[in-house]
């Protein structure tokens, strides 16, 4: 039984990144797949996002409302970190803030105007009727909340023109989820209303177009509250319609009602909570948004741990690189790789044991604790 409980994921990330981000090159990072949502038009992808970052920021709506990508870097900055946490006039920035690419070094705050600025971007390269570009809005979120990593929100799959829209909109709009889902290390978070028929959901079929094998397809079943009188979602749910390896989450966000009035995020998650227990007390522990962030990171730190061997290898490398080094310039030895190596290391037994059923929790601080840089 895989235990790792959300909050752990991020010191262990931020440390593991930290750690390796001291060896230099590029290609020894740890780069955490991108997450990249596909849906049809208003089927809920940017709420989804929302929920998952915790924060209000996405336009959302009726129609089409995303019309640019957005691809959204979350940086983790410890609450602590005073140095980093500086406006280009040296004021000390409190909670999360955000920065876009197109406007340089300005620092939102508020984030009711960073929803402003990615609806006044997209305008000013799409028009104010419909129109859709591939050209990405570049959003940066820090915060002590969030893991590193970055997610994707994309235009809804569409099929009749509108507005200032080309005939061709279905293709566009295809090529451009093609564009970013193609790539081997995103995982496809493949969104569906669970009021259209999932049998024919069209999210499932692209992503099966580019991961046939469903490694790295998460299945989101939205709107579980918006469905007919004396309908469920159960068969669904348990993968009876169409099975999927990774899961079919199912999901309730905020109704447009809802955010008109202001609900907060947590109160909604509270809400989808209820619903949950009432509509499907059996499936109410394996569903729901927190869920869904649950099962991400574990997706996560599979990808992790799949990078850990070459990196481990290439760290031993350098320390035998490092130890002739010393040898040759006559001073005593002393093994500088050691606490990286041993990071690895413990990081690979914690990972193992959590999921050989152990049910061990992994340790932050053991892997955190102690651990020294060595260059
Ligand atoms: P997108 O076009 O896929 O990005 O969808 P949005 O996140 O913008 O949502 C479209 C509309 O559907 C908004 O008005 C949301 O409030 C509403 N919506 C999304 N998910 C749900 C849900 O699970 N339940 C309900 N009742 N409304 C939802
Ligand atoms: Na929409
Ligand atoms: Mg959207």
């Amino acid at each position: 039984k895989i235990r790792i409980k959300m909050e752990s994921l991020i010191p262990v990330v931020n440390k593991l990144q930290d750690v390796f981000a001291t060896l230099g090159r590029k290609e020894d990072q740890i780069n955490l797949p991108q997450i990249v949502v596909v849906g049809s038009q208003s089927a809920g992808k940017s709420s989804v996002l929302e929920n998952l970052v915790g924060r209000d920021f996405l336009p959302r709506g009726i129609g089409i409302v995303t019309r640019r990508p957005l691809i959204l870097q979350l940086n983790h900055v410890a609450q602590n970190d005073e140095a980093k946490r500086r406006t280009p006039s040296g004021g000390l920035i409190k909670d999360d803030w955000a920065m876009f690419e197109h406007t340089g070094s300005k620092v939102f705050e508020d984030f009711a105007l960073v929803r402003k600025e990615i609806e006044h971007e997209t305008e000013r390269v799409t028009g104010i009727n419909k129109g859709i570009s591939p050209m990405p809005i570049s959003l940066k979120i820090f915060s002590h909340r969030v893991v590193s990593l970055s997610l994707v929100d994309l235009p809804g799959i569409t099929k009749v023109p509108v507005g200032d829209q080309p005939s061709n909109i279905e293709e566009q709009i295809r090529d451009m989820i093609l564009s970013y889902i193609s790539n081997p290390s995103s995982i496809v978070l493949a969104v569906t209303p669970a009021n259209q028929d999932f049998a024919t959901s069209e999210p499932m079929k692209l992503a099966r177009q580019v991961d046939s094998d469903g490694q790295r397809t998460l299945a989101v079943l939205t709107k579980l509250d918006l469905m007919d009188q004396g309908t469920d979602a159960m068969d669904v749910l348990m993968g009876k319609v169409v099975p999927v390896k990774l899961g079919i989450i199912g999901i309730v966000n905020r109704s447009q009602q809802a955010i008109n009035d202001g609900k907060p995020i947590q109160e909604a998650i509270k809400d989808e909570q209820h619903f949950l227990q009432k509509k499907y007390p059996t499936l109410a522990s394996r569903n729901g948004t927190p869920y869904l962030a649950k099962k991400l990171n574990m997706l996560l730190m599979h990808h992790i741990r799949n990078c850990l061997p070459a990196l481990k290898a290439r760290v031993s490398i350098m320390n035998a690189q490092c130890q002739a080094d010393l040898i040759a310039f006559g001073e005593p030895v002393e093994d500088k790789n050691r606490t990286l190596l041993q990071i690895i290391t413990r990081f690979a037994t914690a990972y193992t044991s959590t999921i050989d059923g152990t049910s061990r929790n992994i340790e932050t601080t053991e892997l955190c604790g102690g651990a020294r840089i060595c260059y």
